[in-house]
This record gives structure tokens, C-alpha cells and sequence, in this order.
């Protein structure tokens, strides 16, 4: 018994040691807190705000990621941060807006990924270069798309940015936008002149990828737009996607533009022998196989090719009934 007690004395010493040390530790923390609060009071009674953001920006906001880059700027801070106030003091005491980190990275780009407006404005009235790449080839306007933030968005087409990639390789901001289902975006893009059909090896199409990510609105307004129902990536149709994710509201939506049924993919299978078997898609594309197409479905496919996709914008001024113009569009 004594044994025990005499063993345990030394762990409960242990134990308590240890104790002692966590609140040491907590202690030392909770100075160290108190003592850089009082430092940021003290900058913000001296009116140096800057100081007092780069101090909390430094020791509070480390878990986040983004705030510990050495070669960031103040600008790509107050940017990201959506400061504006700070953003314009700091353009006003001469700081470069086309400041870059190593990988390219603008104080724009900041503006844009997190859908600071504002900032994104100042920073293009200072004269930012709104075609900035980064070294993956993103641009500030890739970022708007991934964002939603169609303000931006909008912003920067006004100001002469690029549209769409310069090249196949570089991520595309109307398949960005696509597959996160922006749809106001998508249509800004192809207002400002990007190519509904604008295909890269590995993501096909905007529409191709539009149907793998299940975005209906999406999917409806590049078909609106003209894109082509049968593009998807060279190994398979949109079709052909949408029947593998089992989205019977998109394979409708391909069917009534004129999506081939019978197209054959890379391994020669069907759309119907994509589906997920014994899905509501598999046994809606059946009976669509066995039902003959109605006279005037295959006249409006027959009349629309015959326009043109450049020219089919122009279906609302032609000399026709309503419902006829209506009934052509899709509506
Ligand atoms: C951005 O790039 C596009 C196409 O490369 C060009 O037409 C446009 O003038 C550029 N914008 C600016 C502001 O440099």
C-alpha cells in the first residue's frame, strides 16, 4: 500500500507540474495578446492605421493563409481586405498598383477573388493593368467568374479586359463561371464577346462542361446563345454527360435543341448506355428512342441550322406571328 501511495506522489507532482506549465504558457499567451492589443490601441490613437492593420493583420490573421506571404504588399493586403479607405490612401502616397508578388499576383487579382468592388474600381482608375496573368495564367476576370461577382465582372470588361483566355492552356473564365453555375456571369462573358463554343482538350466545351456539373440555367442560356448541341470534348457529346450524371432536366433541355441521341462516344456507347442503370435517365432516353420526333420539332431544328447561330439573334424581328417566334426560340 505504501508502495502505491509512494509511486503516486511523484506522478500527482507530475501532474501538477505539467498543469503549471499549460497555465504559464496561457499566461505568457494572454500577455502577449494584451501587450500587442495595447500596441494596436496605442498606433490607432496616433492615427497610424496602417501600422495598427499590419500588426493585427500579422498576428491574428496567420490561419487564414494568405496573410503571411513575404513579398505581398500593403496594396494586396488592403485590397484583399477590401479596405478602401486604406487601398486609396496608400495609391495617394504613391504605392505602384501593378505591384506583383513572385507568382504574379496583383493587388487587382486580390479585389476581385474575394468581389471588393470598390477597391477593384480604385485600383483601375490608378491605372491597374487589367490583362494581368498570373504565372498559372489566371486573370483578375478569372477570378470575378470563380467569385459570382458579376460587379466586378462587368467592371472589367468595361475596362478592356480580355474576355477569354489567349491560350487552350490557361484556365478559361466562361468554363470557371459555367461550372459554378453563374449564370449572370456566363451571360456578360458572351455579351463582351467570348466563344460560346470555346473548347479546351481537357474540359471540352462551356456547354460540355456545364452538363457535368449539372447547371441547368447555365446549359439553357449557351444553347440560347447558339452554343453547338452536339461539342462536347473529342471523347464524347454533352449528351453523353448529362446521361452518365443521371440529369434528366439537362438531357431534355439537349434533346429539344437536338442533341443527337445516337451519338457514340470514344468507346462507341451510346448516351442511353452512359446512364447509370435503371436511372430515371436510362428510362426516359428508351422511350425518347422509341417515339418518332414530332413535324415541328424537326422544323425548328431545320429552320434554326438553316439560320445560322451568328444569325440568331435576329429570330425576334422576323415578319411572324408571336407564338412562331416564340415556338423558334424556345420559349
Ligand atoms: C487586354 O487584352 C486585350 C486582348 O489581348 C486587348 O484587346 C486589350 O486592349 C487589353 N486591355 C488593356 C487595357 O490593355
Amino acid at each position: 500500500m505504501r508502495e502505491t501511495t509512494e509511486d503516486y506522489r511523484p506522478f500527482a507532482a507530475q501532474l501538477s507540474n505539467v498543469y503549471l506549465t499549460i497555465l504559464a504558457l496561457f499566461c505568457f499567451k494572454l500577455f502577449v495578446r494584451i501587450t500587442l492589443n495595447l500596441l494596436t490601441h496605442f498606433y490607432i490613437i496616433k492615427g497610424n492605421r496602417k501600422e495598427a492593420a499590419r500588426i493585427s493583420a500579422e498576428f491574428y490573421d496567420n490561419g487564414q493563409g494568405h496573410g503571411s506571404w513575404a513579398d505581398r504588399s500593403p496594396l494586396h493586403d488592403a485590397a484583399s481586405q477590401g479596405r478602401l479607405l486604406a487601398l486609396k490612401t496608400l495609391i495617394a502616397q504613391g504605392h505602384s498598383v501593378n505591384v506583383l508578388t513572385i507568382d504574379h499576383i496583383s493587388p487587382l487579382h486580390e479585389a476581385c477573388v474575394r468581389s471588393h468592388f470598390a477597391c477593384a474600381r480604385a485600383l483601375i482608375d490608378a491605372g491597374a493593368n487589367v490583362n494581368v496573368t498570373t504565372i498559372d495564367g489566371v486573370t483578375p476576370l478569372f477570378h470575378a467568374c470563380s467569385a459570382g461577382s458579376l460587379a466586378c465582372l462587368e467592371l472589367l470588361l468595361q475596362s478592356d479586359a480580355r474576355p477569354q483566355a489567349l491560350a487552350i492552356f490557361q484556365p478559361s473564365p466562361i468554363h470557371e463561371a459555367v461550372s459554378r453555375g453563374h449564370s449572370k456571369c456566363v451571360e456578360a462573358l458572351l455579351a463582351w464577346g467570348a466563344d460560346v463554343d470555346y473548347e479546351i482538350p481537357h474540359m471540352g466545351t462551356p456547354l460540355y462542361s456545364a452538363c457535368r456539373c449539372k447547371e441547368f440555367i447555365c446549359a439553357r442560356m449557351l444553347l440560347d446563345e447558339g452554343a453547338n448541341v452536339q461539342r462536347g470534348t473529342h471523347i464524347e457529346t454533352p449528351l453523353h454527360a448529362a446521361a452518365q450524371k443521371d440529369c434528366v432536366s439537362i438531357v431534355k433541355l439537349l434533346l429539344e435543341f437536338g442533341a443527337d441521341i445516337n451519338a457514340r462516344n470514344l468507346e462507341y456507347k451510346r448516351p442511353v448506355e452512359v446512364a447509370p442503370p435503371g436511372s430515371l435517365t436510362e428510362g426516359f432516353l428508351l422511350i425518347y428512342e422509341a417515339t418518332p420526333r414530332s413535324l415541328r420539332h424537326l422544323c425548328r431544328q431545320q429552320i434554326r441550322e438553316s439560320m445560322g447561330r451568328s444569325r440568331l439573334h435576329l429570330l425576334p424581328h422576323l415578319p411572324l406571328p408571336k407564338a412562331m417566334k416564340n415556338f423558334l426560340q424556345y420559349r
